[in-house]
């Protein structure tokens, strides 16, 4: 199958990027802030550039999009879609949770997707229609029904200081609601970890393309599911990311309802 070639790539691209990413860990890192709080280090740039020689030296004529500015355009069918260090804010306190995300879309649609988890050698895949996996092994989405029994996930977006849609009001509604709430500061890896069984949903706001790329695909190979907050189609240029195991999905976006004021 073709789209196997091109995961094979992503995989190698992801897990080399990911192991120099673990090497420099603890290794002194320049930070540019973009924003009061959305920082980048030499090591975001890094990765991105080894990804995208790599990916490149394979697939000249495709098209590539990441998050430190690379968009080149050859107007292929394909583009590569990539997050090269998913988790930033964590890396640059050495907190070791962070990924390397890489997608492949095919006429708008994503056709494959890799997540990469240095620290652990965790490497969660999907193919569409070929099912997700963790390190080689099929992996499916958690069995639970019950909000109150559940474990989430969510982030916070970094204009939280300076934008009513911080998540503040969906965080204080769903903490009473569910078993227990992580915030463990990467979105490619929660989503993967929804996948996986790990978290039974997540949510967050303003995610961009390459956070959710791979992972959304990976969530619905896993058997879960992907809407925005009013349970409309999901899309990897949603401004909202509702990401269940399918069976605490209606409960999740009617905790989304009332946080959003707009229950009848
Ligand atoms: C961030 C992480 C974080 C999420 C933020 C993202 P970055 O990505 O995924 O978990 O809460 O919204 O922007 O900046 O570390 O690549
Ligand atoms: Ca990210
Ligand atoms: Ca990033």
């Amino acid at each position: 199958m073709e789209t196997e070639f091109y995961l094979k790539a992503a995989i190698e691209a992801a897990r080399e990027a990911g192991q120099m990413l673990r090497e420099n860990l603890d290794a002194s890192r320049e930070i540019i802030y973009k924003g009061e709080v959305d920082l980048v280090t030499n090591f975001d740039n890094q990765s991105q550039q080894m990804i995208f020689d790599r990916l490149v030296e394979n697939f000249p004529d495709h098209d590539f999009v990441a998050e430190e500015g690379l968009d080149q355009k050859k107007g292929s069918a394909y583009r590569w879609i990539f997050d090269p260090l998913d988790g930033t804010t964590n890396y640059a306190h050495r907190f070791p949770f962070f990924s390397v995300s890489i997608a492949l879309e095919f006429n708008g649609q994503i056709i494959c997707g890799v997540v990469y988890d240095p620290m652990r050698d965790e490497t969660f895949s999907g193919t569409k229609d070929y099912g997700a996996f963790l390190n080689g092994d099929r992996i499916k989405v958690s069995a639970l029904n019950e909000l109150d029994k559940s474990l989430l996930a969510t982030g916070f977006p970094y204009d939280l200081r300076e934008s009513e849609e911080n998540n503040i009001a969906h965080f204080n509604h769903f903490v009473t609601r569910a078993q227990a709430i992580r915030r463990c500061g990467s979105a490619a890896l929660d989503l993967c970890y929804v996948a996986c069984g790990r978290f039974d949903g997540f949510w967050e706001l303003k995610l961009k393309p390459w956070d959710v790329a791979a992972a959304s695909l990976i969530v619905q190979e896993a058997g879960g599911h992907l809407t925005d907050f009013k349970n409309k189609e999901f899309s990897i240029h949603s401004h909202e990311t509702l990401g269940t195991n399918g069976l605490i999905h209606q409960q999740m976006l009617d905790v989304l309802r009332m946080a959003n004021g707009t229950e009848d």
